[in-house]
């Protein structure tokens, strides 16, 4: 019992001290940029807290590091109403409108000397957050200004948001923070790559997906989508400052992230060469922007001017020229994809846009066609703002001139004719035709060949095509039987480029197992669920006999991704295909483990490798402690069985090792005890 209990305290010293270490290293690289241990070693601490923090409940903490991983648990958001009204800012589309704004705030103060904050307008979604004694306690959305809604656990996953502030850094007991949820472009194209592959809709622009993801009920998704913030504007009653702008200093030293953009600006002309500066510099930042915001620094002053029905009168927002053009739309076609999804196309007469000539942009789907109520011949407005393709946002009813015909969306296949399906809840149209719709059969093909799946060099979309029109290949299948003198004997086709396609889908039947799976396109099936899958069903037989039940006990496959493949599988025709793979040679099953190379000689054993081997790498030596059966632990601790030394291990390790008393071992010492 004794003994018990002298165990439980060190788990809680040593749960302390890694939430501690955990909080310092997530602040050292979401916010200063500036790691100080690789992403694995953060993980393995994390993966210790969470296994102590499982095993003591009773010692849970709603702002431990953990949480930022998120929970699967569903739920419904409540609201709360704002302590201060979270109010919107008046807009401005032009430098007069600028100048009169500084006027009027001149004019408020009566000739009083003051200052305007200038700073980048984010464009995501607002976020308040308050702290209390220096913890995160709540974090809601703008809602309507008045009410938001309650996402603390979804925020508490943005990994530059505090949970827990230093100590003693001079912040008040009670304030809240106020900010912008942001999808930095990088995240937000991947997210579109891989939601294009699992054909899930995609998001038009960061903004909404940041919001998207905030709404999420699932805070383990919300983590993987890896959000952004930038923290602007400090609230509450006992501030160390007058100023905003000092605040904010303030504010980056208690560990919050803070634009590196922002200036005071002392004259009207400092305020426009801010906005000039960034009027084209934006371009190059990381995250969206979509104006300047314009403060008067002074929270006195600012109370002096006061409020407007809806907006300060202290602030306002200078936004970009969203770059918009105007121009006529000749004809609406429609776009099939490999999964069938119908995208109707603005055909339009070319015109100017963001420095290229812009002829064709998106509708999206048949609501928004409708929406627009869509005439052939009408003067239409094209954006492109944050979007990664132009869109029409508008039609100019004035310039109607005669009644073209209105759009109404296609209901048969433009491509083969066969009536168009829409899902439930999904916006967009699909053509259910999967075996004989030619651009549904190209589109898989191309998906085949692609460098994350077979990678299959000389073939690109055009060969596809050119081998789908002479009637070489109908489908994934018969790539395997082309011959180099069929290829040769096609338009353009020289007899190197010949050989050197049939050498590439030769090399392509030594791809492994898991991107082969990916490859074969089942829906919903991306790169990640493919390798999941490959591990949890050592063959394509094991995943085609495997029920719901099997599917879904494998991590994050859910039922939707598991019912798609059951789908896949009772299709004779896809089975047809794939006893032809197995027939050509393509890897349908993962390697043979050698059972030698597993022992559980390490069992029970935790190791922390440092400093530089001669016989093997550290990587090596991972490995062999894996398939020993011992465990990689990436910090050392009490619970630390060996640590693994070669040359130079660094001294501060040491001397934990000394001060806790854990075994130091050479690599020939471990290499004999795994012999
Ligand atoms: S200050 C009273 N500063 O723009 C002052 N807002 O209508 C309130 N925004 O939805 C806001 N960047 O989410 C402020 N540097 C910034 C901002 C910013 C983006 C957003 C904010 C709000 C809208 C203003």
């Amino acid at each position: 019992m004794m003994l018990d209990l002298f165990a439980q305290a060190d788990d809680l010293q040593r749960i302390d001290e890694l939430r501690a270490e955990l909080h310092r290293h997530n602040y050292n690289y979401y916010v200063l940029n500036a790691p100080e241990i690789s992403d694995q070693e953060f993980d393995h601490l994390m993966y210790e807290l969470q296994d102590l923090e499982a095993r003591h409940p009773e010692y849970k903490d709603p702002n431990s590091p953990t949480m930022r991983v998120g929970s699967d648990l569903n739920k419904n958001f409540t609201q709360m109403t704002h302590k201060y009204p979270m109010l919107s800012l008046a807009n401005t589309y032009s430098e007069a409108d600028v100048a009169d704004f500084y006027e009027r705030v001149r004019k408020g103060l009566e000739g009083e000397d003051f200052e305007i904050c200038a700073e980048l307008k984010f464009d995501g979604t607002s976020i308040s957050l308050t702290y209390v004694d220096g913890k995160l306690t709540q974090a809601v959305t703008r809602g309507d200004g008045v009410q938001g809604d309650v996402v603390t656990d979804n925020v508490k996953t943005i990994r530059s948001i505090p949970l827990v502030l230093p100590p003693d850094k001079g912040y008040p007991r009670e304030f809240e923070m106020r900010g912008e949820v942001l999808m930095p472009w990088t995240v937000f194209e991947d997210l579109n790559r891989a939601r294009e592959l699992r054909e899930e809709p995609l998001f038009a622009n960061p903004r909404n997906a940041a919001s998207g993801t905030l709404k999420l009920q699932n805070s383990a998704e919300v983590a993987s989508r890896k959000l952004d913030a930038y923290l602007y504007y400090v609230l509450g009653e006992q501030l160390p400052h007058d100023g905003h702008y000092e605040n904010l200093m303030e504010a980056r030293k208690w560990g919050f992230k803070i634009s590196e953009h922002m200036r005071k600006c002392r004259t009207l002309q400092e305020v426009m060469d801010y906005i000039n500066y960034w009027d084209t510099e934006r371009k190059n930042l990381p995250v969206a922007t979509d104006g300047i915001v314009l403060k008067v620094n002074s929270a006195r002053q600012q109370q002096r001017l006061g409020l407007t029905a809806k907006s300060p009168r202290w602030a306002i927002a200078y936004k970009f020229q969203a770059e918009r053009a105007c121009t006529r739309l000749n004809k609406v076609t429609y776009q099939v994809g490999r999964t069938g999804a119908v995208t109707p196309v603005a055909n339009l007469d070319p015109v100017q846009l963001a420095g290229t000539i812009v002829k064709r942009a998106s509708l999206h789907n048949a609501d928004i066609i409708a929406g627009l109520d869509l005439h052939i011949g009408d003067m239409v407005y094209v954006e492109k703002g944050g979007e990664i393709i132009p869109k029409i946002v508008g039609v100019n009813p004035d310039a109607r001139s005669q009644a073209g015909e209105k759009v109404h969306f296609i209901t048969h296949c433009p491509e083969c004719g066969a009536e168009l399906i829409r899902y439930e809840g999904e916006a967009a149209h699909y053509c259910p035709n999967d075996v004989a719709c030619p651009p549904q059969i190209k589109g898989k093909i191309e998906h085949f060949i692609a460098r994350k799946a077979m990678n299959i060099d000389g073939l690109g979309p055009e060969t596809v095509d050119q081998f789908y029109q002479e009637g070489l290949i109908h489908d994934i299948a018969d790539l395997y039987t082309l011959k180099a003198s069929d290829i040769m004997a096609l338009d353009r086709m020289g007899e190197k480029s010949a050989e050197n396609i049939v050498k590439g889908i030769e090399q392509s039947k030594n791809v492994p197992w898991p991107r082969v799976l990916f490859a074969i396109g089942i829906r919903f099936v991306g790169e990640t669920t493919a390798k999941l899958l490959a591990k949890a069903f050592p063959s394509i037989d094991d995943l085609a006999s495997a029920t719901l039940d099997d599917l879904i006990k494998v991590d994050e496959i859910g039922e939707k991704i598991a019912q798609s493949i059951l789908l896949y599988f009772k299709d004779e025709r896809n089975r047809t295909l794939i006893e032809r793979l197995r027939a050509y040679g393509v890897q349908l099953k993962g390697e043979e483990r050698n059972p030698e190379e597993y022992t559980n000689k390490l069992e029970g054993l935790s190791f922390v490798i440092s400093g530089v081997f001669a016989l093997h790498s550290r990587e090596e030596y991972k490995e062999l402690i894996e398939k020993n059966g011992g465990k990689n632990v990436g910090s050392i601790s009490k619970k630390t069985s060996y640590i693994l030394a070669g040359e130079n291990m660094g001294p501060s390790k040491l001397q934990k090792a000394n001060d806790l008393h854990i075994p130091i071992i050479d690599e020939n010492t471990f290499l004999e005890m795994i012999k």
